[in-house]
């Protein structure tokens, strides 16, 4: 079976109607980077910090998985698929794959602030629950905080999904502007040999060294027309 890997961002989680972060009306409009997705906004404002990602687990809550993230479900009838993921929500779960590497954390889970990356202090929010608040705990007694990447944190998934790129015969990006590294940088990881496609409406940062199949849709429409095109 041909390895294809998946990058995915935002982008195809909008026709989900979850809110991505760049474009126009998009979530760093409406909130400062440094507020709501860093360790020191965090320990400025718990409550502030806390509200956002309760509104984003809100959202998660009344959104279903698009056509894409199915057809990307779909795809492992005939592939080895992987889904690396700059994603929080669990849509690509929800749509159906298996095999999916989460870089920036996930919205349902909640973690240790002392000791985030520890596996033992990771915690899935039960079913139903979508409200954490700041003196809510951690199994280590510490204050739990969202299972979120912020920035200026490493990104402990980071080699596992460069290895997965590495291995790939077809990478499919989707739905991201590519601004956030490391994970923008995965593409660089690809064989010389691999076919790369990107499906964004709005391409933007496509490194333009690399021989790249941009298809300008929408990821529901994209994803149909790179079925076709496999
Ligand atoms: N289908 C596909 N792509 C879309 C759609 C759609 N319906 N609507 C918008 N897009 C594209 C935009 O054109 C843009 O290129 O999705 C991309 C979204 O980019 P960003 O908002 O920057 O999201 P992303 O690239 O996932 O952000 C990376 O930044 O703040 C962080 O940690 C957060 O994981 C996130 C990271």
């Amino acid at each position: 079976m041909q390895k294809l890997v998946f990058l995915t961002g935002a982008g195809i989680s909008a026709e989900s109607g979850i809110t991505t972060f760049r474009d126009s009306g998009g979530l760093w409009e409406q909130y400062r980077v440094e507020d709501v997705a860093s360790i020191d906004g965090y320990y400025r404002d718990p409550q502030l910090v806390t509200n956002f990602y309760n509104e984003r687990r809100r959202q998660l809550q009344d959104a279903q998985p698009n056509e894409a993230h199915k057809l990307v479900a779909q795809l492992e009838a005939k592939y080895d698929v992987c889904v690396v993921t700059q994603n929080v929500d669990d849509l690509h779960e929800r749509a159906g794959s298996t095999n999916i590497i989460h870089l920036h954390g996930e919205l349902r889970k909640i973690t240790s602030s002392r000791n985030p990356n520890d596996p033992s202090q990771i915690e899935t929010l039960p079913p139903g629950k979508s409200i954490t608040y700041p003196d809510d705990r951690a199994r280590d007694g510490s204050p739990a905080r969202p299972f979120i990447v912020w920035f200026g944190e490493p990104v402990p998934m980071i080699e596992a999904a460069a290895r997965q790129v590495a291995e790939a015969d077809i990478m499919v990006v989707v739905g991201t502007s590519l601004n956030v590294y490391p994970a923008a940088g995965l593409v660089n990881y690809a064989r010389t040999d691999a076919h790369i496609y990107l499906i964004d409406p709005s391409p933007t940062n496509v490194p333009q060294y690399l021989n790249i199949h941009v298809i300008a849709k929408k990821a529901s429409e994209g994803m149909r027309q790179l079925c076709n095109e496999l």
